[in-house]
């Protein structure tokens, strides 16, 4: 299939991307470079062999859109394009809900006037709000978010079931992500926030690297096993195998699947088995709790198992070791 991917230079994307590719998918990619570097072009052909067709455009610009489906044979769409810094939507709501929603508004509207109508869409495990059980399935629905980014989540989905209800000619998958860390295991694609990071996985990769003094875990009398928070880290080339599995495996209507690896990791585990495996220190010192944290959350995955035969493969080893692989070769 000829796919597009919006924000296919960023985290997640580049590593669809790849996947995609190696399935044997023609991948055109758009990406503003908001949150991402042009060179990536030249690492995705470096890992796959094969080339991409990439568009620097601003999905904002509706008519930009349209050129592109003007120009192409487009078969589906993975749309990852967003502002994603929790932080930072709070600070700046409006940027969010512009860029986020009228993005989504602007594509939505041209893949429907060029009927192209097959989505996959990147959501948010913040959609479920804090459904009062640390196991989330999928037909809990959406809570109350805490934060515009994961308000902007939560509206996208309700755009998109509102569409499709106007039209089920559409098919739309609405993938729900856990926490996703590491990195492509070749050490060339990988995270890099902007300034001082406020995930748990880049910060540690900032003290490991003595970038930064020290991390601080936000808690450590939280019910949990350890006392520290815990979350479902997913590789993010677990992740990127999810969406492959999400196209080529599409079923008709809308369908909602979380992609977790189903298993609660705490913050004290993940900073033990990344020193053990990259035999590292990490300096932490535990602090307050970071207010409006979950104590506890993981997904259950048996939908994406049953309907996309889909299912992590990576260990919390492997997410360690190919973390701090990108950026020991990023530094
Ligand atoms: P990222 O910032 O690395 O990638 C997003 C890409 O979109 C960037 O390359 C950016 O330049 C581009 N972009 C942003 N606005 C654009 C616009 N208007 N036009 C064109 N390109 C634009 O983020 P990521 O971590 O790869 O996340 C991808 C998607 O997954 C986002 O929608 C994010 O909200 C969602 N998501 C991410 C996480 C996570 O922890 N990383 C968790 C849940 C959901
Ligand atoms: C947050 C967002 C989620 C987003 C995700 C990106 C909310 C409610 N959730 O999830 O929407 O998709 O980031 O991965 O905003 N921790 C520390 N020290 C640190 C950083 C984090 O102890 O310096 C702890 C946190 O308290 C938490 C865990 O590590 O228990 C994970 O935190 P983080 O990586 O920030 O992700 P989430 O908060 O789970």
């Amino acid at each position: 299939m000829k796919i597009l991917v919006t924000g296919g230079l960023g985290f997640i994307g580049s590593h669809t991307c790849v996947e995609l590719a190696k399935q044997n998918h023609e991948v055109i990619i758009v990406d503003n470079l908001y949150n991402s570097k042009e060179e990536v072009i030249d690492k995705l052909k470096q890992i796959t062999g094969k080339s991409f067709k990439l568009y620097k455009y601003d999905l904002v610009e509706k008519e930009k859109i349209e050129e592109i489906f003007e120009s192409n044979e487009i078969d589906a769409v993975i749309h990852f394009a967003g502002y994603k810094a929790v932080g930072e939507s709070v600070k700046k709501p409006l940027m969010y809900y512009s860029n986020n929603l009228q993005s989504t508004i602007n594509l939505l509207e041209v893949m429907q006037k060029y009927d192209v109508k097959k989505l996959v869409f990147s959501s948010s495990a913040t959609v479920y709000g804090d459904p009062g059980n640390p196991k989330y399935v999928e037909e809990m629905g959406r809570g109350k978010t805490t934060n515009p980014y994961g308000t902007t989540k939560a509206m996208i989905e309700q755009i998109l079931e509102d569409l499709y209800a106007s039209d089920n000619s559409w098919d739309i998958s609405i993938l729900r992500y856990f926490n996703p860390v590491g990195a492509h295991e070749s050490g060339l694609i990988g995270e890099e926030p902007n300034g001082i990071p406020n995930n748990l996985m880049p910060y540690v990769m900032k003290v490991a690297a003595r970038k930064l003094e020290v991390l601080s875990i936000f808690g450590n009398d939280y019910p949990t096993v350890d006392g520290t928070g815990v979350r479902d880290f997913i590789h993010v080339v677990d992740l990127a195998k999810g969406h492959v599995c999400a196209l080529d495996k599409m079923k008709k209507g809308l369908n909602i699947y979380n992609l977790g690896s189903g298993k609660g990791v705490s913050v004290m585990e993940l900073v033990t088995t990344f020193e053990k495996v990259n035999d590292i220190k990490v300096n932490y010192k535990i602090v307050e709790r970071r207010p409006g944290d979950l104590p506890e959350y993981y997904a259950d995955p048996s939908k994406a198992l049953n309907e996309l035969g889909w299912k992590t493969e990576k260990t919390l080893e492997d997410i360690c070791r190919d973390s701090w692989n990108y950026e020991k070769n990023n530094m």
